[in-house]
């Protein structure tokens, strides 16, 4: 008996926002077709979405808006939930921190915690930021504000419970150390581990008295859950851990795959693994951390108001074009531009040249030649079975791929079977075949072939589009279910000669570029999408990266164009390394000390993996003088010194080819 695989995936709960934009959608969207390539590969699948909902920030925008928070919530989490279903997205279940059988479980985890001593009554203070709910240190903070957002703090001081992290620490360390698959893509776990682990953790600060909107403390109701306890949960909660009913936990914890943005792999690697590890419960698989889809250089943000709708693209090219250019675009684990231009480019050419013109063409001679019933195969020539090799391939090699999370790769590989087929028909002309009666049997062979090619394309295509796989059989006459299997890619030849196809509109219609990008500008400043062109602070850990950070996706990034004057706004000079040493607790960064002109600066750097703090000493470097400072590990940085980088993590200065005076202008 064959025993059944179980496959439990989740998102991250999102914040109720009622600005959702298509960077929320492409977690869901990734984390859908995952979940949808599982089940048509023969998992039992758990697929979990939700919203997180308490805090601070929700009990004032509530009250400012004179309603309960409750209600408050339910609103916008109803239009995320209509949202997921304009986006096709097939979660099996839809937790919220609000439901009865999430806040009954996290009050058990918390009391649990404190009954075995890992969290335990204290004191907190420090600066919270409440649109990004965020509490910060003293230096942490920029010119007294959120390194986040730029925005105003408040000194919050109040008795607090804590969780005992730093017990757990070296634990985890040595989890990580010996597990490469839990944290990907792997430059993450170097990132956690280098600036978060190694240098120590402090205790957390798990819950509140300053607000109400939370998770009641069931031992001491002054208190509430503090956000990441409570939010973290939800993958167990939703499982009916610690309940009666747990069957579901019993099956599919541990989870396979946690996914989310890169920005919140850090509580996903830390805070949420020493919780399991105090529970006793086995970690996660993997936690995956993708990367931004970014807006001309900002991360779209719903804090920032730079957001995509995803709902005027969908409605506007359908949901399989958008999920398509989500999936296709960008490489999984890196950032990646969301453009109009690379969107409706995507379009034409993917879908509408490659996929949809290899279904018209195959339907309608099959309709011209054969009065629309797809004729049988007979003997195979080398050309056949080079193509029949490949579509029986590509389902293995598919699915090891999707196994990597790499999407774009998957998808690029059943963009090849497109190609070959396409070109398939070029090579046998089947017009030509046409014309010769005696070519009758070949014609046949070729347009079965063809017809054979698009099922398995069907197939493999479906995790990721939704709507069109059917289409395709519609258009091909497929009615039996078990010729869309995944099992029925085990062979070529399954389809049965003698089914009546019946053509159909173009599946996906060729755009007119310049209407395109002329109609979504209109349609994007009508629905509020403005560009605000910062880049963002990588919750304020490790930025003032050198230039060369932004390493990655260099080539397929759309550049804007700029003018001299955006060009004059740079002030970059040349400067002179006078020091150089480590800053402490990170083996990242090097706090360099700069002489330019007749003045010195203090730049911190995150080069102290290239560069010895002995090599640059004396170098002369190029420096962005004017970047607005900020502090780094308590460190003063003011200014950018300029390096360039490629993707197997090799990394340059910049510097001048003769003497010239420091502090000389760069223009
Ligand atoms: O962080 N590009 O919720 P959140 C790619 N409630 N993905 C993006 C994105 C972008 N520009 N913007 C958002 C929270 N995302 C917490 C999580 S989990 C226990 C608690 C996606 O509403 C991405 O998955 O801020 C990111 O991690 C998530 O939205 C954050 O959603
Ligand atoms: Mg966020």
């Amino acid at each position: 008996m064959a025993e059944t695989k179980k496959y439990y995936i989740t998102t991250p709960i999102y914040y109720p926002s009622d600005k959702l934009h298509i960077g929320h959608s492409y977690t869901t969207v990734a984390a859908d077709a995952m979940a949808r390539f599982k089940r048509l590969t023969g998992y039992d699948v758990m697929f979990l979405t939700g919203t997180d909902e308490h805090g601070q920030k929700i009990e004032r925008l509530a009250r400012e808006k004179g309603v309960p928070p409750k209600e408050y919530v339910d609103n916008i989490v109803a239009g995320i939930k209509k949202l997921w279903k304009i986006m096709d997205i097939s979660n099996d279940d839809f937790i919220r921190t609000t439901d009865e059988r999430h806040e009954k479980v996290v009050q058990k985890i918390f009391k649990k915690l404190y009954d075995q001593g890992d969290i335990y009554k204290g004191a907190y203070q420090g600066w919270y930021c409440t649109p990004c709910e965020s509490f910060w240190t003293q230096r942490q903070l920029i010119d007294g504000n959120c390194p986040d957002c730029g925005r105003g703090v408040e000194l919050v001081k109040e008795e607090a419970y804590f969780f005992k992290l730093s017990k757990y620490q070296d634990r985890l360390i040595e989890y990580i150390e010996t597990h490469d698959e839990f944290i990907q893509p792997a430059s993450r776990k170097n990132e956690m581990l280098n600036n978060f682990l190694r240098p120590g953790l402090e205790d957390l600060c798990v819950s509140r008295t300053s607000f109400k909107w939370g998770v009641p403390v069931s031992f001491d109701d002054n208190h509430v859950i503090y956000v990441w306890i409570d939010a973290l949960s939800n993958y167990l909660s939703a499982l009916g851990y610690m309940t009666e009913d747990d069957e579901k936990y019993r099956k599919y914890w541990p989870a396979d795959v946690h996914l989310m943005a890169k920005e919140i792999v850090r509580f996903h690697t830390i805070i949420w693994p020493i919780m399991l590890m105090a529970l006793g419960e086995p970690l996660p698989k993997q936690v995956f951390g993708h990367g931004w889809l970014v807006l001309d250089g900002g991360k779209m943000s719903k804090s920032k108001g730079n957001v995509v709708d995803p709902v005027v693209l969908v409605d506007r090219y359908g949901v399989d074009a958008i999920r398509y250019f989500l999936l296709r675009e960008v490489s999984f684990g890196a950032d990646g531009v969301f453009s109009n231009e690379a969107l409706v480019n995507r379009i034409n050419s993917d879908l509408a040249n490659d996929l949809g013109n290899l279904l018209s063409r195959t339907v309608a001679m099959i309709e011209k030649y054969f009065d629309g019933f797809i004729p049988a195969a007979g003997e195979g020539a080398d050309v056949d079975i080079e193509l029949q090799k490949l579509a029986v391939e590509t389902p293995g090699k598919v699915e090891e791929i999707m196994n990597k999370l790499e999407y774009n790769n998957a998808l690029a590989e059943i963009w090849k079977l497109i190609g070959r087929a396409n070109k398939y028909i070029d090579e046998t002309t089947p017009w030509i075949l046409a014309k010769d009666s005696s070519k009758r049997s070949r014609l046949g062979t070729v347009l079965y072939n063809l017809a054979e090619s698009l099922r398995f394309i069907s197939v493999l295509i479906s995790p990721f589009l939704t709507r069109t796989p059917e289409k395709i059989r519609q258009q091909l006459g497929i009615e039996d279910s078990s010729l869309s299997t995944w099992d029925s890619l085990s062979e070529f030849g399954r389809l049965p000669a003698g089914i009546r196809v019946q053509r159909g509109e173009a599946v996906f219609p060729r755009l007119d570029v310049e209407q395109e990008l002329k109609a979504l500008e209109e349609l994007q400043s009508k629905t509020g999408k403005t560009v605000e062109g910062k880049e963002s602070v990588d919750n304020g850990e490790t930025s003032h990266k050198t230039a060369g950070d932004r390493q990655g996706q260099q080539d397929t990034q759309e550049v804007e164009e700029i003018t001299i004057d955006d060009f004059a706004k740079l002030d970059i000079r040349v400067a002179k390394v006078v020091n150089a040493e480590p800053v402490k607790k990170t083996d990242r960064l090097l706090k360099l000390t700069l002489e330019l002109g007749n003045q010195t600066r203090q730049v911190v750097s995150g080069i102290a993996r290239y560069y010895t703090p002995d090599e640059l000493i004396g170098k002369k470097v190029i420096l962005l003088a004017n970047l607005k400072p900020i502090k780094l590990r308590g460190e003063l940085s003011q200014g950018m010194i300029l390096a360039a980088a490629d993707d197997s993590d090799n990394l340059a200065l910049l510097t001048v080819d003769r003497e010239i005076p420091t502090g000389s202008k760069i223009s």
